[in-house]
Protein backbone atom coordinates (compact mmCIF):
# COMPACT_ATOMS: atom_id res chain seq x y z
CA UNK A 1 0.00 0.00 0.00
CA UNK A 2 2.54 2.54 1.11
CA UNK A 3 4.41 2.66 -2.36
CA UNK A 4 1.92 1.76 -4.55
CA UNK A 5 3.65 -1.11 -5.33
CA UNK A 6 1.82 -3.31 -8.87
CA UNK A 7 -0.91 -0.60 -8.87
CA UNK A 8 -1.38 0.74 -12.02
CA UNK A 9 -2.39 4.27 -12.06
CA UNK A 10 -2.79 4.77 -15.80
CA UNK A 11 -2.51 3.23 -19.06
CA UNK A 12 0.41 4.57 -21.69
CA UNK A 13 0.99 4.07 -25.07
CA UNK A 14 4.61 5.22 -24.44
CA UNK A 15 7.07 3.08 -23.00
CA UNK A 16 6.61 -0.38 -21.22
CA UNK A 17 9.27 -1.48 -18.36
CA UNK A 18 9.09 -5.51 -18.72
CA UNK A 19 11.23 -6.25 -15.63
CA UNK A 20 10.75 -10.41 -16.35
CA UNK A 21 12.51 -10.53 -19.66
CA UNK A 22 14.73 -7.08 -19.17
CA UNK A 23 13.12 -4.98 -21.86
CA UNK A 24 12.52 -1.63 -22.37
CA UNK A 25 10.09 -0.62 -24.99
CA UNK A 26 9.43 2.64 -26.26
CA UNK A 27 6.48 3.15 -29.00
CA UNK A 28 6.97 -0.11 -30.02
CA UNK A 29 10.80 -0.22 -30.07
CA UNK A 30 13.18 -2.04 -27.68
CA UNK A 31 15.79 0.26 -25.82
CA UNK A 32 18.27 -2.52 -28.00
CA UNK A 33 17.15 -1.16 -31.54
CA UNK A 34 16.83 2.46 -30.42
CA UNK A 35 20.23 3.41 -28.39
CA UNK A 36 23.35 4.12 -30.42
CA UNK A 37 20.91 4.36 -33.37
CA UNK A 38 18.37 7.27 -32.72
CA UNK A 39 19.92 11.30 -32.13
CA UNK A 40 17.74 12.55 -29.05
CA UNK A 41 15.45 14.47 -31.43
CA UNK A 42 14.95 11.92 -33.45
CA UNK A 43 13.83 10.15 -29.80
CA UNK A 44 11.59 13.29 -29.16
CA UNK A 45 9.45 13.09 -32.30
CA UNK A 46 8.70 9.46 -31.39
CA UNK A 47 7.52 10.16 -27.83
CA UNK A 48 6.15 13.88 -28.76
CA UNK A 49 3.96 12.27 -32.08
CA UNK A 50 0.63 13.19 -30.36
CA UNK A 51 1.97 16.84 -28.64
CA UNK A 52 4.03 18.29 -31.40
CA UNK A 53 3.45 16.23 -34.65
CA UNK A 54 6.34 17.45 -36.31
CA UNK A 55 8.61 16.22 -39.01
CA UNK A 56 11.61 15.01 -37.18
CA UNK A 57 13.64 18.30 -39.12
CA UNK A 58 11.45 20.44 -38.49
CA UNK A 59 10.84 19.57 -34.33
CA UNK A 60 15.10 19.79 -34.76
CA UNK A 61 15.05 22.99 -35.58
CA UNK A 62 12.59 24.30 -33.36
CA UNK A 63 14.53 22.74 -30.48
CA UNK A 64 17.53 24.76 -32.09
CA UNK A 65 15.73 27.81 -31.58
CA UNK A 66 14.16 27.37 -28.62
CA UNK A 67 17.63 26.83 -27.14
CA UNK A 68 18.59 30.22 -27.78
CA UNK A 69 15.29 31.43 -26.80
CA UNK A 70 16.34 29.45 -23.36
CA UNK A 71 19.47 30.92 -23.31
CA UNK A 72 17.80 34.44 -22.28
CA UNK A 73 17.64 33.11 -18.85
CA UNK A 74 20.41 32.99 -18.46
CA UNK A 75 20.80 36.69 -17.47
CA UNK A 76 18.69 36.00 -14.22
CA UNK A 77 21.65 32.99 -12.94
CA UNK A 78 22.38 35.43 -10.00
CA UNK A 79 24.80 35.28 -7.27
CA UNK A 80 21.84 33.93 -4.59
CA UNK A 81 20.86 31.10 -7.35
CA UNK A 82 24.69 30.32 -7.78
CA UNK A 83 24.63 29.22 -3.99
CA UNK A 84 22.20 26.29 -4.50
CA UNK A 85 23.18 22.76 -5.90
CA UNK A 86 22.26 21.78 -9.56
CA UNK A 87 19.32 21.00 -9.88
CA UNK A 88 17.91 23.42 -7.58
CA UNK A 89 19.47 26.35 -9.51
CA UNK A 90 17.78 24.31 -13.03
CA UNK A 91 14.15 24.28 -10.99
CA UNK A 92 14.77 28.01 -10.18
CA UNK A 93 15.41 28.66 -14.02
CA UNK A 94 12.96 26.20 -15.31
CA UNK A 95 10.22 28.08 -13.19
CA UNK A 96 10.79 31.20 -15.33
CA UNK A 97 9.57 30.02 -18.18
CA UNK A 98 6.05 30.18 -19.53
CA UNK A 99 2.98 27.69 -18.23
CA UNK A 100 0.59 26.69 -20.54
CA UNK A 101 -0.38 23.81 -23.16
CA UNK A 102 0.86 25.08 -25.82
CA UNK A 103 3.46 22.89 -28.20
CA UNK A 104 6.01 25.99 -28.78
CA UNK A 105 6.03 25.67 -24.39
CA UNK A 106 6.46 21.98 -24.30
CA UNK A 107 9.29 22.37 -26.91
CA UNK A 108 10.67 25.52 -24.90
CA UNK A 109 10.81 23.00 -21.70
CA UNK A 110 12.09 19.73 -23.87
CA UNK A 111 15.37 22.22 -24.93
CA UNK A 112 15.62 24.07 -21.94
CA UNK A 113 17.76 21.40 -19.42
CA UNK A 114 20.36 21.23 -22.32
CA UNK A 115 21.02 24.76 -21.48
CA UNK A 116 20.63 25.58 -18.09
CA UNK A 117 22.84 22.67 -16.93
CA UNK A 118 26.02 23.76 -19.02
CA UNK A 119 25.59 27.42 -17.85
CA UNK A 120 24.81 26.68 -13.68
CA UNK A 121 27.85 24.60 -14.43
CA UNK A 122 30.05 27.20 -16.12
CA UNK A 123 28.87 30.07 -14.22
CA UNK A 124 29.38 28.14 -10.08
CA UNK A 125 33.12 27.52 -11.62
CA UNK A 126 33.79 31.39 -12.40
CA UNK A 127 33.26 31.67 -16.11
CA UNK A 128 31.04 32.54 -18.73
CA UNK A 129 28.12 30.57 -19.65
CA UNK A 130 28.28 29.81 -23.83
CA UNK A 131 25.41 30.74 -25.91
CA UNK A 132 23.75 27.65 -28.02
CA UNK A 133 23.95 26.79 -31.61
CA UNK A 134 20.65 26.17 -33.42
CA UNK A 135 22.19 25.09 -36.23
CA UNK A 136 23.83 21.70 -33.79
CA UNK A 137 22.48 18.45 -33.05
CA UNK A 138 20.67 18.68 -29.40
CA UNK A 139 23.64 16.75 -27.58
CA UNK A 140 26.52 18.42 -29.71
CA UNK A 141 25.23 21.78 -28.58
CA UNK A 142 25.28 20.42 -24.89
CA UNK A 143 28.55 19.63 -24.86
CA UNK A 144 29.54 22.68 -26.54
CA UNK A 145 28.07 24.78 -24.15
CA UNK A 146 29.82 22.39 -21.54
CA UNK A 147 33.47 22.74 -22.70
CA UNK A 148 33.97 25.33 -25.34
CA UNK A 149 35.74 22.83 -27.60
CA UNK A 150 33.71 21.33 -30.41
CA UNK A 151 32.73 17.24 -29.44
CA UNK A 152 34.07 14.63 -30.99
CA UNK A 153 31.38 12.42 -33.02
CA UNK A 154 31.86 9.67 -30.61
CA UNK A 155 31.18 12.00 -27.92
CA UNK A 156 28.34 13.13 -29.33
CA UNK A 157 27.25 9.43 -29.80
CA UNK A 158 27.64 9.12 -26.58
CA UNK A 159 25.55 11.57 -24.62
CA UNK A 160 22.81 11.21 -27.86
CA UNK A 161 22.86 7.54 -26.33
CA UNK A 162 22.35 8.54 -22.72
CA UNK A 163 19.54 10.99 -23.61
CA UNK A 164 17.72 8.41 -25.26
CA UNK A 165 18.21 5.81 -22.53
CA UNK A 166 16.77 7.58 -19.71
CA UNK A 167 14.14 9.54 -22.11
CA UNK A 168 11.28 7.33 -20.77
CA UNK A 169 10.69 4.96 -18.27
CA UNK A 170 7.43 3.97 -17.34
CA UNK A 171 5.41 5.32 -14.58
CA UNK A 172 8.48 6.17 -12.74
CA UNK A 173 8.48 8.65 -9.35
CA UNK A 174 9.54 11.55 -11.34
CA UNK A 175 6.88 10.87 -14.31
CA UNK A 176 4.00 10.15 -12.07
CA UNK A 177 4.52 13.56 -10.27
CA UNK A 178 4.03 15.43 -13.54
CA UNK A 179 1.19 13.11 -14.80
CA UNK A 180 -0.61 14.06 -11.36
CA UNK A 181 -0.54 18.38 -12.56
CA UNK A 182 -0.46 17.93 -15.59
CA UNK A 183 -4.46 16.09 -14.70
CA UNK A 184 -5.07 19.12 -13.07
CA UNK A 185 -4.49 21.13 -16.22
CA UNK A 186 -1.92 23.14 -14.22
CA UNK A 187 0.28 23.07 -17.34
CA UNK A 188 3.45 21.81 -19.07
CA UNK A 189 6.01 24.10 -17.03
CA UNK A 190 3.95 23.32 -13.76
CA UNK A 191 3.87 19.93 -14.46
CA UNK A 192 7.61 19.58 -15.52
CA UNK A 193 8.40 20.98 -12.05
CA UNK A 194 6.99 18.93 -9.76
CA UNK A 195 8.71 15.71 -11.93
CA UNK A 196 11.94 17.90 -10.92
CA UNK A 197 10.97 18.16 -7.80
CA UNK A 198 10.79 14.69 -7.28
CA UNK A 199 14.03 13.52 -9.39
CA UNK A 200 15.70 16.02 -6.92
CA UNK A 201 15.53 13.09 -4.45
CA UNK A 202 18.64 10.82 -3.80
CA UNK A 203 15.85 7.27 -3.97
CA UNK A 204 15.18 8.40 -7.67
CA UNK A 205 17.53 10.48 -9.03
CA UNK A 206 21.04 10.72 -7.09
CA UNK A 207 22.71 7.23 -7.33
CA UNK A 208 25.35 7.76 -10.05
CA UNK A 209 27.36 10.08 -7.88
CA UNK A 210 27.57 7.74 -5.05
CA UNK A 211 28.78 5.31 -8.10
CA UNK A 212 31.68 7.30 -8.58
CA UNK A 213 32.46 7.55 -4.49
CA UNK A 214 32.76 3.89 -4.41
CA UNK A 215 35.09 3.50 -7.04
CA UNK A 216 37.67 6.35 -5.70
CA UNK A 217 36.94 4.83 -2.37
CA UNK A 218 38.38 1.73 -4.06
CA UNK A 219 41.22 3.18 -5.65
CA UNK A 220 42.76 0.14 -7.84
CA UNK A 221 41.57 -3.01 -9.08
CA UNK A 222 43.65 -5.01 -6.53
CA UNK A 223 41.57 -3.18 -3.74
CA UNK A 224 38.47 -4.41 -4.79
CA UNK A 225 36.82 -7.79 -3.75
CA UNK A 226 38.23 -6.90 -0.30
CA UNK A 227 36.48 -3.39 -0.09
CA UNK A 228 33.11 -5.18 -1.88
CA UNK A 229 33.37 -8.02 0.69
CA UNK A 230 33.79 -5.76 3.53
CA UNK A 231 31.02 -3.25 2.45
CA UNK A 232 28.46 -6.03 2.28
CA UNK A 233 29.63 -7.75 5.45
CA UNK A 234 28.72 -4.16 7.04
CA UNK A 235 25.63 -4.46 5.53
CA UNK A 236 25.70 -1.71 3.03
CA UNK A 237 24.47 -2.44 -0.67
CA UNK A 238 26.53 -1.65 -3.16
CA UNK A 239 26.00 1.37 -5.32
CA UNK A 240 25.44 0.78 -9.11
CA UNK A 241 23.69 -3.16 -8.33
CA UNK A 242 19.93 -3.66 -8.06
CA UNK A 243 16.74 -2.83 -9.47
CA UNK A 244 12.91 -3.09 -8.32
CA UNK A 245 11.56 -4.25 -11.32
CA UNK A 246 14.51 -5.43 -13.51
CA UNK A 247 15.26 -8.92 -12.67
CA UNK A 248 17.34 -10.37 -15.32
CA UNK A 249 18.96 -7.50 -16.54
CA UNK A 250 18.48 -3.81 -16.87
CA UNK A 251 18.47 -3.11 -20.72
CA UNK A 252 19.53 0.29 -19.93
CA UNK A 253 23.30 -0.56 -18.42
CA UNK A 254 24.13 -2.85 -21.58
CA UNK A 255 23.04 0.27 -23.84
CA UNK A 256 25.11 2.21 -21.85
CA UNK A 257 27.69 -0.11 -21.46
CA UNK A 258 28.34 -0.07 -25.60
CA UNK A 259 27.94 3.69 -25.82
CA UNK A 260 31.54 3.72 -23.20
CA UNK A 261 33.07 1.10 -25.43
CA UNK A 262 32.39 3.03 -28.71
CA UNK A 263 33.76 6.27 -26.65
CA UNK A 264 37.09 4.85 -25.90
CA UNK A 265 40.09 5.95 -24.60
CA UNK A 266 39.90 9.00 -27.79
CA UNK A 267 36.36 9.91 -26.27
CA UNK A 268 37.96 10.71 -22.68
CA UNK A 269 37.14 7.59 -21.28
CA UNK A 270 40.29 6.95 -18.72
CA UNK A 271 41.23 3.71 -19.39
CA UNK A 272 42.88 3.12 -15.66
CA UNK A 273 39.14 4.12 -14.66
CA UNK A 274 37.61 1.52 -16.88
CA UNK A 275 39.88 -1.07 -15.96
CA UNK A 276 38.69 -0.23 -12.27
CA UNK A 277 35.04 -0.33 -13.13
CA UNK A 278 35.21 -3.71 -15.10
CA UNK A 279 36.98 -5.34 -11.94
CA UNK A 280 34.68 -3.74 -9.66
CA UNK A 281 31.72 -4.90 -11.63
CA UNK A 282 32.92 -8.15 -12.21
CA UNK A 283 33.64 -8.82 -8.09
CA UNK A 284 30.42 -7.19 -7.36
CA UNK A 285 28.61 -9.20 -9.21
CA UNK A 286 30.27 -12.28 -8.08
CA UNK A 287 30.06 -11.32 -4.48
CA UNK A 288 26.19 -10.73 -4.96
CA UNK A 289 25.48 -14.18 -6.21
CA UNK A 290 27.07 -15.06 -3.20
CA UNK A 291 25.65 -13.34 -0.45
CA UNK A 292 21.77 -13.40 -2.10
CA UNK A 293 21.67 -16.60 -4.24
CA UNK A 294 17.96 -16.15 -4.15
CA UNK A 295 17.87 -12.59 -5.46
CA UNK A 296 19.20 -12.17 -8.80
CA UNK A 297 21.01 -8.65 -8.57
CA UNK A 298 22.60 -7.40 -11.93
CA UNK A 299 24.47 -4.14 -12.67
CA UNK A 300 21.77 -1.09 -12.72
CA UNK A 301 21.66 1.61 -15.43
CA UNK A 302 22.98 4.28 -12.68
CA UNK A 303 27.29 1.95 -12.50
CA UNK A 304 27.58 2.93 -16.43
CA UNK A 305 25.69 6.56 -16.31
CA UNK A 306 28.07 7.26 -14.17
CA UNK A 307 31.08 6.69 -16.15
CA UNK A 308 29.80 7.84 -19.32
CA UNK A 309 28.81 11.15 -17.75
CA UNK A 310 32.00 11.42 -16.05
CA UNK A 311 33.81 10.63 -18.93
CA UNK A 312 32.16 13.48 -21.14
CA UNK A 313 33.52 16.00 -18.67
CA UNK A 314 30.45 16.60 -16.51
CA UNK A 315 30.79 17.18 -12.59
CA UNK A 316 29.28 14.65 -10.42
CA UNK A 317 27.31 17.00 -9.27
CA UNK A 318 25.11 17.30 -12.26
CA UNK A 319 24.60 14.15 -12.98
CA UNK A 320 20.92 14.69 -12.16
CA UNK A 321 20.26 17.95 -14.11
CA UNK A 322 21.76 15.51 -17.26
CA UNK A 323 19.36 12.70 -16.44
CA UNK A 324 16.53 15.93 -16.50
CA UNK A 325 17.70 17.29 -19.89
CA UNK A 326 16.43 13.76 -21.48
CA UNK A 327 13.69 12.07 -18.70
CA UNK A 328 12.15 15.63 -19.46
CA UNK A 329 11.33 14.05 -22.71
CA UNK A 330 8.83 11.29 -20.98
CA UNK A 331 7.93 14.22 -18.56
CA UNK A 332 6.19 16.07 -21.54
CA UNK A 333 4.96 13.33 -23.61
CA UNK A 334 3.29 11.55 -20.09
CA UNK A 335 1.65 14.81 -19.60
CA UNK A 336 0.09 15.70 -23.24
CA UNK A 337 -1.00 11.66 -22.63
CA UNK A 338 -2.81 12.35 -19.39
CA UNK A 339 -4.58 15.57 -20.85
CA UNK A 340 -5.63 14.31 -23.17
CA UNK A 341 -7.30 10.26 -22.28
CA UNK A 342 -7.20 10.80 -18.36
CA UNK A 343 -8.92 12.29 -15.59
CA UNK A 344 -7.98 14.56 -13.14
CA UNK A 345 -6.01 12.20 -10.23
CA UNK A 346 -7.40 12.16 -7.76
CA UNK A 347 -7.05 8.79 -5.18
CA UNK A 348 -8.56 8.31 -1.76
CA UNK A 349 -7.05 7.82 1.38
CA UNK A 350 -7.93 5.66 4.20
CA UNK A 351 -8.16 7.63 7.50
CA UNK A 352 -6.41 5.96 10.27
CA UNK A 353 -6.72 8.67 13.10
CA UNK A 354 -8.41 9.01 16.00
CA UNK A 355 -12.17 8.62 15.29
CA UNK A 356 -14.38 12.17 16.05
CA UNK A 357 -16.22 11.93 19.50
N1 LIG B 1 23.94 -4.35 -2.72
C1 LIG B 1 23.79 -5.26 -1.75
N2 LIG B 1 22.63 -5.85 -1.46
C2 LIG B 1 21.58 -5.52 -2.18
C3 LIG B 1 21.66 -4.59 -3.23
C4 LIG B 1 22.90 -3.99 -3.49
N3 LIG B 1 23.06 -3.10 -4.46
N4 LIG B 1 20.45 -4.43 -3.79
C5 LIG B 1 19.61 -5.24 -3.13
N5 LIG B 1 20.31 -5.89 -2.15
C6 LIG B 1 19.77 -6.85 -1.21
C7 LIG B 1 18.96 -6.15 -0.12
O1 LIG B 1 19.78 -5.78 0.98
C8 LIG B 1 17.97 -7.20 0.26
O2 LIG B 1 18.53 -8.11 1.14
P1 LIG B 1 17.67 -8.71 2.38
O3 LIG B 1 16.50 -9.40 1.72
O4 LIG B 1 18.62 -9.62 3.05
O5 LIG B 1 17.27 -7.52 3.16
C9 LIG B 1 17.72 -7.92 -1.07
O6 LIG B 1 18.87 -7.70 -1.87
C10 LIG B 1 16.51 -7.40 -1.80
O7 LIG B 1 16.59 -6.02 -1.82
P2 LIG B 1 15.33 -5.09 -1.99
O8 LIG B 1 15.44 -3.99 -0.99
O9 LIG B 1 14.07 -5.86 -2.04
O10 LIG B 1 15.59 -4.53 -3.39
P3 LIG B 1 14.69 -3.43 -4.01
O11 LIG B 1 14.19 -4.03 -5.25
O12 LIG B 1 13.73 -2.85 -3.10
O13 LIG B 1 15.77 -2.30 -4.22
C11 LIG B 1 17.39 -0.95 -5.15
C12 LIG B 1 16.23 -1.91 -5.42
C13 LIG B 1 16.91 0.20 -4.24
C14 LIG B 1 17.83 -0.37 -6.47
C15 LIG B 1 18.53 -1.72 -4.48
O14 LIG B 1 18.95 -2.76 -5.31
C16 LIG B 1 19.70 -0.81 -4.11
O15 LIG B 1 19.68 -0.19 -3.03
N6 LIG B 1 20.76 -0.73 -4.98
C17 LIG B 1 21.88 0.14 -4.72
C18 LIG B 1 21.56 1.59 -5.04
C19 LIG B 1 21.42 1.83 -6.54
O16 LIG B 1 22.20 1.36 -7.36
N7 LIG B 1 20.38 2.60 -6.91
C20 LIG B 1 20.05 2.92 -8.31
C21 LIG B 1 19.01 1.99 -8.84
S1 LIG B 1 18.65 2.26 -10.51
C22 LIG B 1 17.43 3.38 -10.54
O17 LIG B 1 16.71 3.52 -9.57
C23 LIG B 1 17.22 4.22 -11.74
Amino acid sequence: MSGLDDFIAAETSLSEVDGARGRLVIRGHTLDDLAGRTSFEALLSLLLADLAPLPAGELKSRLGLARSRAFAEIAHLDPDLLRLSITEALRALMARLPDGEEVDIAILLAAAPAVFVPAIIRRQAGREAIAPDPAKGHAEDMLFMLSGETPSPAQIAALDTYLVTVSDHGLNASTFAARVVASTRAGYTSAVLAALGALKGPLHGGAPGPVLDMLDAIGSPDHAEAWLSAALARGERLMGFGHRIYRVRDPRADALKSALARLGAAGGMNAARLALAETVERDALALLRLAKPDRPLETNVEFFTALLLEALGFPRDAFTGVFATGRVAGWLAHSHEQITNGRLIRPQSLYVGPKAA
